[in-house]
């Protein structure tokens, strides 16, 4: 049987392709221009484009059209979660809620709209109401254990994250769900507190490597100097899409520090041709505020989520971006850049000797480093397994470290870097000199 343009507009939206998807909706609109799956299509459209506007416009026409149908209703109140504005979004849940006081939809938007405005006790209610009709719903648990976590049931919030872990098959999303509850509940309560967890958690997933990684950070031993690549992979690439909005959030600025670093001791008219390395690029924040500077704009990326790649080829800086192990890298490239920055990198590494001598060895004599470092607040040690699954480091060891590796420190800044669960995470910006 043949399909309808609808059909064939929603068979490219799931392919992910929304430009022919679009094409086929305009058209149906074309012949009955209040089409509600057409509009309800293009606003999805323009949803997940983050044009809100534009997505607000046709979700209003297709309500027009059905005012009861809860589809645009909670589309609707999506785009008003999203963008803030729950009051709004209140207002349509409300409706959608009246006719069918079930709805799993509305109810677990209405427990996350919950959560946001800090109404726990109401957000609770609202994801145990939805669960009743979907007991193993995977992101029900976590968001659960999210809201219990606030209410500081934390037992209880660890008992669902687990489950949610189980329910999805152990997916990474929900593992790493699970291991930033565990850091937060460890933090505000004690490492034993949540051992019990932790074991059964460990018990059940001792191949996977957000489980290796987060177990380590807990009970380091000596052969934890580095993170695995698999884990650093799986981290990012899970988090690349929301990776700028969650560090602006933490007020992130590395990035522009290096810069300002950059702009000071990288002068002179040779400037101009000069290459660089951003090493563990991400999405290119480094990249966004060197470009202004370098006018010949050759800047070379290499980071192993491919993902955040992803995001930093869309910023169109880069010369080429390289998806590799850091030090694999290093190690393969002949001398050849005038600048290596590395903004929140070294955090991923203890032991940073690898990568200090794969930096030195592909700089070009005089040759600048910038990096930034988290400060190790908790011991004199070198480096610190911090609960979290970050590396922290020593002032002392950072100073003898470039020395031995060949650098003369041109700036070692101490600075805020971000903030994490309301505190201040201090670091430096350090500037080197190859010798
Ligand atoms: C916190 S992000 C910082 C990204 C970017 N430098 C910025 O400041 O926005 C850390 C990045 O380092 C990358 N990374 C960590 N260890 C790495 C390694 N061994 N090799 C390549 N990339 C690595 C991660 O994939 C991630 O994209």
């Amino acid at each position: 049987m043949e399909k309808t343009l609808n059909e064939q507009a929603s068979v490219f939206y799931n392919n992910g392709d929304y430009e022919k998807s679009a094409a086929l909706s305009l058209q149906v609109l074309k012949h009955d221009a209040a089409d509600y799956t057409a509009l309800v299509n293009l606003g999805n459209i323009f949803y997940l484009q983050k044009k809100y506007g534009r997505a607000l416009l046709y979700y209003n026409r297709a309500r027009k059209r059905q005012p009861e149908n809860p589809v645009a209703l909670i589309n609707l109140a999506m785009v008003g979660y999203d963008s803030g504005r729950f009051s709004k979004a209140r207002i349509f849940l409300r409706q959608v809620l009246r006719k069918d006081f079930r709805n799993q939809t509305a109810l677990i938007l209405n427990g996350q709209i919950n959560l946001a405005e800090g109404k726990y006790t109401a957000a609770v209610k609202s994801f145990k109401k939805a669960l009743r009709a979907v007991p193993e719903d995977v992101w029900l648990h976590a968001y659960l254990g999210r809201a219990l976590q606030k209410q500081c049931r934390f037992k209880k919030a660890l008992d669902e994250m687990l489950r949610a872990v189980e329910l999805s098959g152990g997916a990474d999303v929900q593992h790493l769900d699970f291991a930033y509850g565990l850091y937060e509940i460890a933090d505000e309560k004690g490492k034993n507190f949540v051992d019990s967890h932790l074991r059964e958690w460990h018990q059940k997933y001792a191949e996977n490597d957000i489980v290796q990684q987060t177990w380590n950070a807990f009970y380091p031993d000596k052969n934890f100097t580095v993170s695995k690549p698999e884990y650093i992979r799986t981290l990012f690439d899970v988090f690349a899409e929301n990776f700028e909005s969650c560090l602006h959030d933490l007020d992130y600025h590395a990035p522009e520090l290096v810069a300002e670093k950059a702009a000071f001791f990288c002068h002179g008219d040779a400037r101009k041709k000069w290459r660089i390395l951003d090493a563990g690029c991400g999405t290119g924040l480094c990249g966004k505020y060197l470009a202004p500077l370098f006018e010949n704009k050759e800047i070379f990326g290499v980071d192993l989520s491919a993902e955040m790649l992803r995001q930093a080829a869309r910023k169109n800086l880069y010369r080429q971006l390289v998806n590799d192990d850091l030090l694999s890298y290093l190690s393969s490239m002949p001398r050849q850049f005038d600048l290596v920055v590395c903004a929140d990198v070294l955090t991923y590494f203890g032991d940073l000797k690898r990568l200090f001598y794969g930096v030195e060895k592909v700089l070009c004599p005089g040759g600048i480093f910038i990096f930034t470092a988290s400060k190790n607040t908790y011991d004199d040690g070198d480096w610190f397994a911090h609960l979290s699954g970050r590396f922290l480091h020593g002032e002392k060891y950072l100073r003898s470290l470039c020395a031995a590796q060949g650098f003369s420190i041109l700036d070692f800044d101490e600075k805020v870097l971000r903030r994490e669960g309301g505190k201040d995470v201090f670091g430096w910006v350090v500037t080197l000199r190859k010798n």
